[in-house]
């Protein structure tokens, strides 16, 4: 039984894997996969916050996902658009909060406006904590953390940067969002077994659930699976059963 968190887990994080897969299989193009998956995120958003999850990570775009075609890249910057936009009432309603976790210096104008608006409007909202991993990368979100924490630490540093040793602490407080605690639970959809560079630095000791879903198919029930399984683990973070 897992008895560090009880059976719900505080955070859960999804990498949403098979859009193109879940069109290619029914001779669709790649983007109608996408299309199909934004219905699946907003279903599992509203199943989440019903099943009292507290943050919600959803892997949106990564760092490496910009080499895809500019057909694919663009129809999924707006579909991320038309999500922010098209859910604010449900937000409002269900006092969700919207986070984002990625490099937004890297994003579109329009984008990271929109993106920086919907945190605006949400930040004071106590529900659940949605945060989309857009033009995220885990090793890209260390580097951006050792660098200003070396920045930070050096300017201060009595030695200088000669002197400078890092902990764990002084990357950790710069890390996207500081305050979100580690999650707790990787999905993994598509029945993929690789953590493709999400959440590196705090996925460190999360349970994984692979599903052999397309995402464009999960509804709440299999997050309700994955939670069940998640209730069985016994987490003991490095340490013994005692
Ligand atoms: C992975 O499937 C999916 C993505 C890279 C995009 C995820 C985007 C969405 C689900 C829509 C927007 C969602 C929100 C919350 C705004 P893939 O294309 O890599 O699938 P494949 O491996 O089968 O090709």
């Amino acid at each position: 039984m897992n008895t560090e968190t009880g059976s719900v887990p505080a955070h859960v994080g999804i990498i949403m894997d098979g859009n193109g897969r879940w069109a290619r299989g029914r001779g669709m193009v790649r983007t109608q996969g996408h299309l199909e998956g934004l219905k699946a995120a907003k279903r599992v958003v509203k199943a989440a916050s019903d099943m009292g999850i507290s943050y919600l990570t959803l892997y949106t775009f990564s760092t490496e996902n910009w080499k895809r075609t500019a057909e694919e890249v663009g129809f999924i910057m707006g579909l991320v658009k038309q999500y922010l936009r098209g859910e604010l009432d449900f937000y409002r309603e269900n006092r969700v909060r919207i986070r984002h976790a990625g490099d937004s210096e890297g994003l579109p104008p329009d984008i990271r406006r929109e993106i920086e608006d919907a945190c605006e409007d949400t930040r004071n909202f106590t529900g659940m904590q949605v945060i989309l991993a857009l033009n995220y990368g885990g090793r890209d979100e260390i580097i951006r953390a050792v660098n200003r924490a070396w920045m930070f630490k050096s300017s201060g540093s009595p030695g200088g940067a000669g002197n400078l040793r890092l902990r764990e602490g002084d990357i950790r407080q710069y890390l996207d969002n500081p305050d979100v605690p580690d999650p707790d639970l990787i999905v993994r959809t598509a029945g993929e077994f690789r953590t493709s560079n999400f959440l590196l630095w705090e996925g460190a000791y999360a349970e994984y659930y692979i599903s052999g879903k397309f995402w464009p198919d999960w509804t709440g029930e299999d997050l309700a699976l994955a939670l069940q399984s998640y209730g069985k683990r016994e987490r003991r973070f490095g340490g013994i059963r005692v």
